[in-house]
């Protein structure tokens, strides 16, 4: 049997005190995806906790219009319609047609075709040609360095309006200088200096007020201005 580690122990009663997640499924085939996929494939769905955490936020908020960039297959997406108003609705983005094909058929058999619309394309492509403001975005596609979309995903934030960006895990190996994994494969060897040039560029954005949480990691952001 696999000896589980005190996160792990922590996460699972935590977790267990929530109940059975409805999307578990999907979380499940996002795993089996990725290893069938082959070494291009970066479907990791979201962390359960994040899900949990940010389906709150999105009901304090009352968040009805939703972006979400990195669809994969539709883990996220699907928490995050559920969490919505019955009239609100997620706009979702991946670059790969066999995640938006996926993740197409999840979305119908939860029964959320009519609220989650997937738009296949390079975000820094498709962001461009949204329009309207969003209560949320929640950015899961960026990964240890800054993304050339920055500035276009912040534009599509109403004031007063919610940033929500997972994957910063990778900071605590940056800043404290070791790492079990070679996070460079995803950027280049500058990539601990990458990562927390973006935290202290988000920390210091005129048009944005941020707090990392650190368990689940988590960057959150309240656009100001
Ligand atoms: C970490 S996975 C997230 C999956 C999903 N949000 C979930 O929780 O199940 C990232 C996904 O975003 C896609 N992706 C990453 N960067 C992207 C970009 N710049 N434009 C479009 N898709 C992107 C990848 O193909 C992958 O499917
Ligand atoms: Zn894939």
């Amino acid at each position: 049997m696999t000896q589980q580690s005190d996160s792990e122990r922590l996460s699972s009663f935590v977790l267990g005190l929530y109940g059975e997640d409805p999307y578990a499924h999907v979380y499940r085939a996002s795993e089996e995806h990725r290893e069938a996929h082959g070494s291009e494939c970066e479907v990791y769905p979201s962390s359960p906790l994040s899900m949990r955490l940010v389906s709150l936020l999105i009901r304090a908020t009352a968040a009805k219009r939703i972006l979400e960039i990195g669809c994969g297959l539709g883990y996220s997406a699907l928490h995050l319609a559920a969490a919505a108003d019955p009239d609100g609705s997620v706009d979702t983005i991946d670059r790969f047609p066999e995640h938006v094909s996926l993740a197409l058929e999840n979305v119908s058999a939860a029964g959320f075709s009519q609220r989650i619309r997937i738009l296949q394309g390079e975000g820094d492509n498709v962001l461009p040609t949204l329009s309207g403001s969003y209560d949320l975005v929640y950015d899961d596609g960026w990964f240890v360095q800054e993304p050339a979309y920055l500035e276009t995903m912040l534009d599509l934030i109403r004031p007063g309006g919610l940033l929500v960006m997972s994957n910063w895990f990778p900071l605590q190996d940056a800043v404290l200088g070791h790492s079990d994994v070679d996070w460079s494969g995803f950027s280049d060897p500058d990539w601990a200096d990458r990562i927390q040039a973006y935290a202290r560029k988000l920390a210091a954005h005129p048009q944005i007020s941020i707090s990392f949480v650190l368990r689940p990691w988590l960057g959150l952001a309240v656009k100001t201005a």
